[in-house]
């Protein structure tokens, strides 16, 4: 390994908390696995969400998009405490890549209520006690997400924030072109405000990864993504990262 993948390494474990710490087991039981989960990221020291399979997959689309010179710069709508966004602009650190952006989209206020009649599931999950008391809606400041850029010494002009709701920062953001776009806001909303934001801004060439499109019980996300790309004749293949990511790779 050269000292940057130890690097890129390093900080990916750093990131999710998982140095000494393990994942929690997704195969555990839904309680068993809402406690690991509130126990590692939420209460624990970890800047970002992501299993270690879906940083890998992050890391091999930016890594691919620089080798090939794919235009644009990336995108993480959805955040949190900006963990992934934080390690994307390590990686063009790493390669010495000095134009291309790291944009890092979230209301930094949590996840928006969803319309109980459109999406009960969601709803349903934005109200339950686990959520609001524990989880406080994923809510996590501008001032310590840019904090933390700042600890890791990643926080420069390459790095720019959209703080807001996707539906009003989205269509009006200054990007011009987009390599790698990450959706990670949850709900059907969310990733669909992202798409038809985004999705025209993306090269031919780059990827798009959807963090929630395995996740059927509390999102609507999947059906976000079928309906985006039907409309819109996207043939390219999913590609499943793990058990509720997947990404594909724009080809027309
Ligand atoms: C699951 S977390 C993101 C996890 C993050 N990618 C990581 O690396 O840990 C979801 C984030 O999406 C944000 N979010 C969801 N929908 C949004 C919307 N419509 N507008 C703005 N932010 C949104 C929430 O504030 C929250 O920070």
């Amino acid at each position: 390994m050269t000292a940057a993948d130890l690097y890129l390494d390093l900080l990916k474990k750093v990131l999710t908390n998982t140095l000494f710490d393990r994942e929690p087991d997704v195969e555990a039981s839904q309680a068993e696995f809402i406690l690991g989960f509130l126990q590692h990221y939420i209460r624990g020291p970890a800047i970002s969400m992501l299993p270690l399979a879906r940083m890998d997959n992050l890391e091999a689309c930016v890594k691919d998009v620089v080798a090939r010179n794919v235009p644009g710069d990336v995108i993480e709508t959805g955040v949190w405490r900006g963990g992934a966004t934080i390690f994307m602009r390590a990686i063009l650190k790493s390669l010495g890549v000095t134009d291309r952006s790291v944009w890092v989209a979230d209301s930094f206020e949590g996840l928006p209520e969803p319309d109980a009649e459109l999406f009960p599931k969601e709803a349903k999950a934005y109200h339950g006690v686990v959520m609001q008391r524990e989880f406080q809606h994923l809510a996590a400041s501008l001032e310590d997400v840019r904090g933390n850029f700042s600890a890791f010494g990643l926080l420069d002009s390459q790095v720019c924030f959209l703080k807001g709701w996707f539906k009003d920062t989205l269509p009006t953001a200054p990007i011009e072109r987009l390599a790698v776009m990450r959706l990670d806001g949850d709900y059907y909303e969310s990733t669909m405000d992202a798409l038809r934001s985004l999705y025209a801004k993306l090269s031919v060439g780059g990827y798009v990864i959807v963090d929630d499109y395995g996740e059927e019980d509390w999102t609507y996300c999947r059906q976000a993504v079928d309906e985006f790309r039907a409309a819109h004749h996207i043939t390219e293949p999913m590609i499943g990262v793990d058990r509720s990511c997947v990404y594909w790779q724009r080809s027309v």
